[in-house]
């Protein structure tokens, strides 16, 4: 039964390999029997890493290439190699291809098709290699790729934000501290805080991209191999900056995919803070901004409701991506080297993560962009809740020479007549300051108000409208500007 299936294409021989109970297809030297059908539905990747096509094909003519050129393989086995791949490429992309699972995962189902195609020189390809050194190269591949799709995602956002910034950079809203009004600060300061943030984000994906960037290929199966390979050509072909050093460890790390994480981790959590702002500022009792209706959604039953959803599952969505860190994390935890196949279940978080955090990011940018500020809300709420108490105490300290912690107790008591006044501290009359604190000049009135307070803030980092005009013009050189990959 087994001989005579032989001779038919990989494929189709496959197609009923666990129920008809025949030899394996992929190591059928060694079995008498073919899988289980549990067996083939647990051991199976390619719903998964199908995914990672483009660079198991990189990966694979890069290393047809070398072999051709080490004498290790002819140069016509190697252009019959590399024109398969081409073609498996182009069926892959137009959704031609006949995936199968009973051929595992992409690298079977890769070299399987090439055995149809070009025949016994397909067989030629897995010499001087292993599915071990394999995966762990196009999967660094591939989150090099993420990353540097997370970099110019994370500018796009910072372009949103400092476009904003630029325009309110004036313009005056209550700062918080344990969400209560703390000191009235600009809007454009505000927006300028995340662009910092963002800014390290990128500056962890950089980081992270260095250290993955060595190529684990030719490491082989787990302890090199004795063809004379050159690893250096097949590194430098795909765009690395070395091969890594040690055979175990390139094919036993997953270190990359893990910090890629903890970079996407973080950068969800910031989107969570942003996000987290859109929806309160957005609620009737701030009234802050407003998002177009294309941005909102309404209620099923309450026709009121316009629903800042999108905020809110970029809020939500920040515990799957921490939730991704977190599995891969278990995943790897105590597995003794080398390869082991619980490293299998390394793709799927990080695949997730990465598709979550661009629909995060693209939403979060659009919103920024959208969002109209209601500035003269903002302004009025800057002006109450006694916010430039903080401004009278500082010109107690400067202009009458009280030691702060006096006028701090001085201005307590002015805050506690303003309350029962039911005014603003602006408000409150010459005499009336003076009943509490005789020294008091009507020059007091130059540091009350919130315009005055922001104004005063010209100290390195301060929300001075100035200061943050400066700013935003500086964040767009240091974070918008051409040569941002190579900053460290
Ligand atoms: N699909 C496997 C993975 O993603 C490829 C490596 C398999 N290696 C092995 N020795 N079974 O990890």
């Amino acid at each position: 039964m087994t001989t005579k299936k032989a001779k038919q294409p990989l494929g189709k021989r496959n197609r009923k390999a666990s129920s008809s109970g025949e030899t394996s297809p992929i190591w059928g030297g060694r079995y008498g029997q073919g899988p289980a059908a549990v067996m083939e539905r647990i051991n199976a990747s390619i719903d998964v890493d199908r995914r990672l096509y483009v660079q198991d094909i990189a990966a694979s003519l890069a290393h047809a290439r070398m072999l051709a050129k080490a004498g290790i393989i002819s140069e016509s086995d190697s252009r019959a190699i590399a024109a398969g791949l081409k073609r498996i490429e182009g069926e892959i992309a137009k959704a031609r291809f006949p995936f199968r699972r009973a051929l595992e995962d992409i690298h079977m189902n890769i070299e399987a098709r090439l055995a149809e195609i070009v025949g016994p020189a397909a067989g030629r390809l897995h010499t001087a290699r292993s599915r071990n050194d394999q995966v762990a190269t196009d999967f660094r591949l591939w989150v090099r790729d993420a990353l540097d799709g997370l970099d110019r995602r994370l500018k796009a956002l910072q372009a949103a934000l400092i476009a904003r910034a630029e325009r309110h950079a004036s313009a005056l809203m209550p700062g918080y501290t344990h969400l209560q009004a703390a000191q009235p600060v600009t809007l454009g300061h505000h927006l300028l805080a995340y662009v910092e943030m963002l800014g390290r984000d990128r500056s962890r994906a950089r980081d992270c991209r260095r250290r993955l960037n060595e190529c684990p290929l030719g490491a082989a199966a787990l302890a090199g191999t004795s063809f004379p390979i050159d690893r250096n050509a097949t590194a430098s072909a795909l765009g690395f900056d070395r091969p890594c050093a040690n055979s175990l460890d390139a094919v036993s790390d997953r270190d990359f995919a893990i910090e890629y994480l903890a970079v996407a981790a973080l950068v969800a959590t910031h989107l969570s803070r942003l996000a987290e702002e859109i929806v309160l500022w957005s609620s009737g009792h701030f009234g802050f901004v407003r998002l177009p209706d294309s941005l909102t959604t309404g209620s099923s039953i309450m026709p009121q409701k316009r629903n800042p959803d999108a905020a809110e599952l970029v809020r939500a969505k920040a515990g799957r991506v921490f939730g991704a860190l977190m599995t891969l994390l278990a995943v790897m935890k105590g597995l003794p080297l080398a390869y082991a196949k619980d490293m299998q279940e390394d793709k799927e978080p990080v695949f997730d993560a990465a598709g979550t955090l661009d629909l995060c990011l693209a939403a979060m940018t659009e919103m920024v962009a959208a969002a109209e500020f209601d500035t003269a809300r903002m302004k009025a709420a800057a002006a109450r809740g006694f916010a430039t108490a903080t401004d009278l105490a500082d010109w107690l300290v400067r202009a009458l020479r009280l030691p702060f912690r006096r006028a701090h107790h001085v201005t307590g008591r002015l805050v506690k007549l303003a309350e029962a006044r039911n005014c603003g501290l602006e408000d409150l009359s010459l005499s009336e300051m003076r009943a509490i604190e005789p020294g008091i000049t009507k020059d007091v009135f130059r540091v009350l108000g919130p315009g005055n307070s922001v104004r005063s803030r010209v100290s390195l980092g301060g929300t001075a409208p100035a200061n943050v005009k400066r700013a935003a013009a500086e964040a767009r050189r240091r974070f918008l500007g051409r040569d941002q990959s190579k900053r460290a």
